[in-house]
């Protein structure tokens, strides 16, 4: 038996002003969005802005249905989206923001677990890391440099 330690690393900023000013305009975007959340169920919005290399912005919020699971987070709104305008387009950063209308939501909210698999399968495609920054809707804000540092072992076509 052997035992396999899988580091990760996290760069934390203290807030949105800390961030470069590329990332902070990317992130006014996110907040902007996350007013489209459509979250009448949950009452947490989400939004997500993405950097292409081709320098569009695209944006998504959290979609939610009265049958729950057919509604779908705001990372996934705008990756799909992208993909499906921008095919051919890399995606350079991620930068998500949630909320919620009933609590105060100061810490970082990360992707969730089905989110960190799209966002992992487009980074295998295009061969590229893609930047995720995350936060609440104010405080410290966290950077991953690729999505490995938060899916690590993750499932990809290479298992295929
Ligand atoms: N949500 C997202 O948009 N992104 C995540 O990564 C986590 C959760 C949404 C889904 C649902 O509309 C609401 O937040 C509560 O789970």
């Amino acid at each position: 038996m052997k035992e396999i330690t899988i580091n990760t690393t996290i760069s934390v900023f203290n807030g949105i002003s800390d961030l470069p000013l590329e990332i902070q305009s990317l992130m006014n975007h996110a907040i902007e969005t996350r007013k489209n959340a459509y979250a009448p169920y949950s009452r947490f919005r989400v939004g997500a802005a993405i950097l292409l290399d081709n320098g569009k912005i695209v944006l998504g919020s959290n979609q939610e249905n009265a049958a729950y699971p057919s509604g779908l987070c705001a990372e996934r709104v705008a990756i799909f989206q992208a993909g499906a305008i921008y095919p051919n387009a890399k995606i350079v950063k991620l930068v998500i923001t949630a909320a919620s209308d009933t609590n105060p939501t100061l810490s970082p909210i990360p992707p969730c677990g089905a989110c960190r698999q799209s966002i992992a399968e487009y980074e295998f495609k295009q061969e590229i890391p893609i930047e995720i920054y995350f936060m609440g809707e104010s405080g410290e804000v966290y950077k991953s440099n690729s999505i490995n540092n938060l899916l690590p072992l993750s499932f990809d076509k290479t298992s295929l």
